[in-house]
């Protein structure tokens, strides 16, 4: 593997290690906007990627009295004061633009019993509905619809939006903070459910 050039190798153990082509200065390039990421470094990065165990939650907005949410695992806090969480969106789901609409959004840690939710709100194709369909849910005094008993709800305001490759960052001043603390969490690590914590 050159160390200037990038490229993939794996060790006797079978560890794969992948870098990315660096530029002609020897140093790492920002995988850049112009050279698309190479086939087999996005499946590495996915594999990487898919080691970090996460919670469950589904981010879910009314726009115009129509309800839309998607399952997203990018969920993190981020500040105390003010109170500010995150989630990343994919550019190509049309949620950004309804959040970016309503100006409110609200997120749904999902938990162990909850699965069925959680596989409902990733399927793709699904259309903007006036009430929840297939999944139990309740709306907020806030006016935001959130998964019906889930392990904890914030409900947000939109604090700012920061675009970052093909995805949104979406950063929200948390207005409403509800948990239930007899339950446990929905878990997701490589591409699976998991119910179990320890
Ligand atoms: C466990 C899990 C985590 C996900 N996390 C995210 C995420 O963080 N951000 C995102 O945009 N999509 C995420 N998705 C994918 C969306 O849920 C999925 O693309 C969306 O529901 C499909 O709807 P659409 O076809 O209308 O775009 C995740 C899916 C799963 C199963």
């Amino acid at each position: 593997m050159s160390a200037r050039g990038g490229g993939a190798g794996s060790d006797r153990r079978g560890v794969r290690r992948h870098h990315c082509p660096r530029g002609a200065d020897g140093r790492a390039s920002v995988v850049s906007v112009t050279t698309p990421t190479p086939p087999d470094f996005v499946r590495d990065l996915k594999d990487a990627l898919s080691a970090w165990a996460s919670g469950v939650c589904v981010v879910t907005t009314n726009a115009d009295g129509l309800l839309y949410g998607i399952t997203v695992s990018s969920f993190s806090s981020v500040s105390l004061e003010p109170p500010l969480v995150l989630v990343c969106l994919n550019k190509s789901n049309r949620l950004p633009g309804m959040i970016d609409a309503a100006s409110r959004f609200a997120v749904s840690l999902l938990a162990s019993d909850q699965e069925a939710a959680a596989r409902y709100f990733a399927r793709p194709g699904r259309l903007p509905t006036p009430d929840f369909v297939e999944v139990d849910g309740e709306w907020t005094g806030l006016g935001v619809p959130v998964v019906k008993d889930a392990l904890a709800h914030l409900v947000c305001d939109v604090h700012h939006a920061v675009e970052a490759g093909d995805h949104l960052v979406v950063i929200g001043r948390v207005i409403e903070a509800v948990s239930r603390p007899d339950k446990m969490p929905l878990l997701y690590f490589r591409r699976g459910y998991r119910h179990e914590v320890g």
